[in-house]
């Protein structure tokens, strides 16, 4: 029978040894919360960082596994698939944004940097996933969005009440400039800015539009690198540093085991605002390097001015707060991965930190954008990764990047492809970072027309900019209703090759991409050359072909990867190498029909990857 009464208070002890043997048999029956469980240890046998070594692999919260039927994936959702992940082979995962958010970057806009996002769940099913992440030696990511907060934060709310908020230095206020007469106006204008005033100066933003918002009330405007629902926080403001390493603490207190660090390049902008000098023969490029159609030289996807952003991307001043915060990450023993848009390796060797350390894994996205299978660019943008002195993190997708899928495979991508990139992926000398199902070759699923599209960008860019939905649509589970995902009515539509690339199908067929994953993990573990050995590059001249080494204590295992539609017949000259003519090849793992190699001449099929264990 249902009654008023509050649930649980009629159990509400009354003597204290009653309140003992209560808590007694609590502690028996509860998870202790994964904080104050066994922390697992922050460096292996011998002495390497765990995250070295570890395979991880990106969650899109909404996206990956609905407990509630909403149609909007959920802690709990993460927590019932961990078996999976563990069963793939993954070591971490990071989820992006899980925090109080109004949703408008979905999650990328955060409202509360310690609480979670009531429709993912709770601080306890947090607490839940972390604890059953410990026992099934699975680490959590968070994602630490450091740059700017939901305009619907308290801190902005605050900031934006008056001129003369405490808060009102935590954000970035100008007064505007009156309109030049000389010149066109910025488009768009915003039209609460009264007489035509114009932005403090002429900085875009990278979702469309002038980087200013016109605040009314106070009659000034506030600077957004995104959306204008995103305002930049002041890094400048010791009570914004002070308050944003709090809230990473809090986590790190929490159990967990590091942050993706978003948008680390833009936390500083130049003082005196400088103008960003415009760009105007620059022609915006699909991502095999071609124009897209009806771009319009010197002009973003929005219509405003391309320009270098040298006043407000990549300030030096970025790399102290890193610094202080990596130092704040090793008394947890926790990796920060950055979201490092680097334009080369001099950049990308900043973010590692040259006089201190800085940030563990700085992505890497030239090699993201390598975006077409060609031996030589691939074997180049590794070669300049080695050389950056730190330690390599490679991906090929995320949330903001189309498929691997489709973007290697082209317009008719297959299950080769899909293997290739897990033969490169999986035996680089480096972490790799998985994105949700592309273990299973999911593929994208672009919006078709305006009134469908989610994401902000695409709604303000299209059809220039499409935006970002085609990548995030529901994890594939089943070859059922939506995919597994969900009983009620997914988010974003389900991707079109669900019937056949999905976990169930998939985990029966020994040939599919989602065993060829698993099979690559598992080598990768067993195998100490395929995460410590050195990297040593074979036949660089090869067109179609990369070849290298993975060398460890003696022991050398050979990859081979024919990143053509041909079938190729390669001959590699390991002399150099102390492995003489009669050398031979045990084969570990291969998507090739061949598995009897001599390194003397090697046949892949199309496409075909090769992993075998050199013997002399
Ligand atoms: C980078 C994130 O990956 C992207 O999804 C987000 O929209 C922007 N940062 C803004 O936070």
């Amino acid at each position: 029978m249902m009654t008023s009464q509050k649930k649980g208070s009629s159990v509400r002890p009354r003597l204290r040894w009653e309140k003992l043997l209560a808590t007694l048999a609590l502690a028996l029956l509860l998870p202790a919360p994964a904080a104050a469980q066994k922390k697992p240890a922050a460096l292996d046998r011998e002495g390497h960082p765990w995250w070295r070594h570890a395979v991880f692999y990106e969650i899109y919260p909404r996206s990956f596994a609905d407990s509630n039927n909403d149609g909007i994936g959920d802690l709990k959702g993460i927590t019932s698939h961990l078996n999976y992940l563990k069963s793939l082979g993954v070591d971490a995962i990071w989820i992006t944004p899980c925090f109080p958010s109004p949703q408008v970057d979905f999650g990328y806009d955060v409202s509360n940097y310690t609480d979670i996002e009531p429709m993912y769940g709770t601080l306890a099913d947090f607490d839940g996933m972390v604890a059953r992440g410990r026992k099934d030696h699975i680490r959590v990511v968070l994602d630490f969005v450091m740059n700017h907060t939901s305009d619907r934060h308290p801190w902005f709310l605050q900031s934006k009440s008056s001129r003369s908020s405490e808060y009102r230095d935590w954000y970035i206020w100008r007064d505007g400039k009156p309109p030049d007469v000389s010149q066109p106006p910025m488009p768009p204008l915003d039209p609460n800015a009264p007489g035509g005033e114009q932005p403090p100066n002429n900085w875009t933003s990278i979702f469309g539009g002038t980087a200013w918002k016109y605040d009314p009330t106070t009659q000034q405007w506030y600077y957004h690198f995104f959306d204008p629902a995103q305002p930049d926080l002041n890094w400048r403001n010791p009570k914004v540093h002070d308050a944003m390493f709090r809230a990473a603490r809090f986590w790190f207190e929490r159990g967990v085991a590091g942050f993706r660090l978003d948008a680390v390049d833009t936390l500083f902008e130049d003082p005196d605002l400088r103008d960003n000098p415009p760009l105007p023969n620059v022609i915006l490029r699909d991502a095999a390097g071609n124009p897209l159609p009806n771009a319009v030289p010197g002009k973003d996807a929005y219509g405003m001015p391309l320009q270098r952003r040298i006043y407000n991307d990549n300030l030096p001043e970025n790399h102290v707060v890193l610094q202080q915060l990596r130092q704040l990450a090793d008394q947890y023993g926790a990796v920060l991965i950055g979201e490092t848009w680097t334009e080369n390796i001099a950049q990308l060797r900043e973010y590692y930190g040259e006089s201190k350390a800085e940030i563990q894994l700085p992505m890497d996205f030239l090699f993201a954008n390598v975006n077409r299978l060609s031996a030589p660019e691939f074997r180049r943008q590794v070669a300049l990764v080695e050389s950056a002195g730190g330690w390599p993190v490679y991906l090929f997708s995320n949330h903001d990047i189309t498929r691997a899928y489709n973007r290697y495979g082209g317009p008719h991508p297959t299950d080769q492809v899909a293997k290739l990139l897990a033969g490169l992926l999986l035996t680089l000398r480096g972490t790799p970072i998985l994105y949700y199902g592309e273990e299973l070759g999911m593929e994208n699923r672009d919006p078709v027309s305006r009134e469908e599209v989610q994401d902000p960008i695409g709604v303000r860019g299209w059809p220039l900019e499409k935006g970002r939905d085609g990548e995030r649509t529901p994890m594939q589970w089943t070859s059922g209703p939506n995919a597994g995902f969900t009983s009620g009515k997914p988010w974003l539509p389900i991707a079109a090759n669900y019937q056949t690339h999905n976990v169930e199908s998939e985990s029966r067929d020994p040939n599919s991409v989602l065993n060829f994953y698993r099979a690559a993990i598992r080598l990768r573990h067993r195998n100490m050359a395929l995460v410590e050995g050195n990297y040593v590059a074979l036949n660089e001249r090869d067109p179609n072909v990369m070849a290298y080494l993975r060398q460890y204590r003696g022991h050398a295992l050979l990859v081979a990867l024919n990143m053509s539609p041909q079938a190729q017949t390669v001959s590699l000259d390991l002399s150099g190498q102390g492995y003489g003519v009669k050398a031979r090849l045990h084969a570990l793992l291969t998507s090739n029909a061949a598995r009897d190699q001599k390194p003397a001449s090697m046949k892949l099929e199309p496409y075909g990857v090769f992993i075998g264990e050199l013997k002399k």
